[in-house]
């Protein structure tokens, strides 16, 4: 179908209609722009993972309005799954408790668990409340295809799916550009007696952020930790590869390519001596919370210069900095000999 972009109440009435009925609408969220279906709907479920191309059994975030009562969707809560919410719902963290029996195991790829969030963006707060009266919830991973860079405008997700009449989404409702800019903080806590909290995915809420919630530092994640897409090794990758250059390296490098011909796509945060001999570049800011808003973006843009390399400036080895690094790193994945490769 060809999906309608838009932003007005009448569309996010329009939106919870949608997803009532069976079908799936991209809304945005203070993080990424998801995918949404109706959770309790298998079939509605089901074409998200067709829609992205998805394997069935990686889980998707089950989306809560502010009032939601968290016994309805999961079992055996722990206490600090309250002092949690209490402090950053709404807001960009996600928590993995263990999924209550009646709820359908689609949304979990089978797992006994289930992701719960609440995001706090105005128009996923307004659907989520128009939806089943509050008291759905909406299944949503970020809304691309399985592998690439997820969407922080509407118009991602329109270059994602497409506009026309092939498009799987009935609806786009556009709310800006996405405030955080990448995924939610992913927090385990379906094995608190065995594991204690568990930090799948970090993000703009940090570890140290959470133990001065719950009193614990959250481990990082163990062989049995629950499975998570965003997780695999390789993830958030633009099409040309992404190689990451300390900043002492970066000009010698550049140079290097430059002679042998090669089109190099910047991402840099810092001024470089000599400014940016690039073929096409960009500056992000220098602090964490503004190179993640802009980061997508730029990692999106990069690859539509036709670059051999996306060549990004190495990011600051701070707490602050994890949600960027973990998803630098797993763009970068793989592209381990590629500058060799472009130099041979
Ligand atoms: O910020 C976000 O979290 C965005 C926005 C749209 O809310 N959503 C998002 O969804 O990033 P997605 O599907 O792209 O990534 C969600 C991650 C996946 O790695 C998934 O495997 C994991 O959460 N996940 C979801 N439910 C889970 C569960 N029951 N157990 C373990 N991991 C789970
Ligand atoms: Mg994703």
């Amino acid at each position: 179908m060809t999906p309608s972009v838009s932003k007005t109440d009448a569309k996010i009435a329009a939106a919870a209609r949608c997803l009532e009925n069976g079908e799936l609408v991209a809304f945005p969220t203070e993080t990424v722009y998801g995918l949404g279906a109706d959770a309790e709907n298998p079939q509605a479920v089901a074409k998200i993972y067709a829609a992205k191309g998805r394997p069935a059994d990686h889980p998707v975030i089950v989306h809560v309005a502010d009032e939601a009562d968290l016994s309805y969707w999961a079992a055996d809560i722990p206490a600090q799954a309250h002092q949690l919410t209490q402090a950053f719902w709404p807001g960009p963290l996600t928590l993995i408790l263990k999924r209550a029996p009646s709820i359908p195991d689609a949304v979990s790829g089978g797992q006994h668990t289930i992701g719960l969030r609440c995001p706090s963006h105005p128009i996923a707060q307004s659907l989520l409340r128009a939806f089943k009266n509050g008291k759905g919830g909406v299944a949503a991973p970020s809304a691309n295809r399985f592998g690439h860079v997820s969407p922080t405008t509407a118009q991602h997700v329109l270059d994602e799916f497409g506009h026309g009449p092939d498009s799987p989404l009935a609806m786009v409702l556009d709310g800006g550009q996405s405030e955080v800019g990448i995924e939610s903080t992913i927090l385990d806590l379906s094995r608190m007696d065995t594991h204690g909290p568990v930090l799948l995915r970090p993000g703009r809420i940090t570890p140290e952020q959470i133990r001065d919630v719950i009193g614990t530092m959250p481990a990082l994640p163990d062989a049995a930790a629950p499975r998570a897409s965003g997780t695999l090794e390789s993830h958030y990758a633009p099409s040309a590869p992404v190689v990451l250059v300390a900043k002492k390296d970066l000009a010698s490098i550049l140079e290097k390519l430059d002679q042998a011909g090669r089109k190099v796509a910047l991402l840099c945060h810092t001024a470089l001596d000599g400014g940016l001999p690039a073929n096409f570049s960009v500056m992000l800011p220098g602090d964490a919370q503004g190179y993640a808003h802009d980061l997508y973006a730029a990692l999106r843009e990069a690859d539509t210069v036709g670059a051999d390399v996306i060549l990004v400036e190495a990011t600051p080895d701070a707490s602050d900095w994890q949600g960027v690094n973990d998803r630098l790193k797993r763009a970068a994945h793989g592209s381990e000999n590629v500058l060799a490769s472009l130099l041979a």
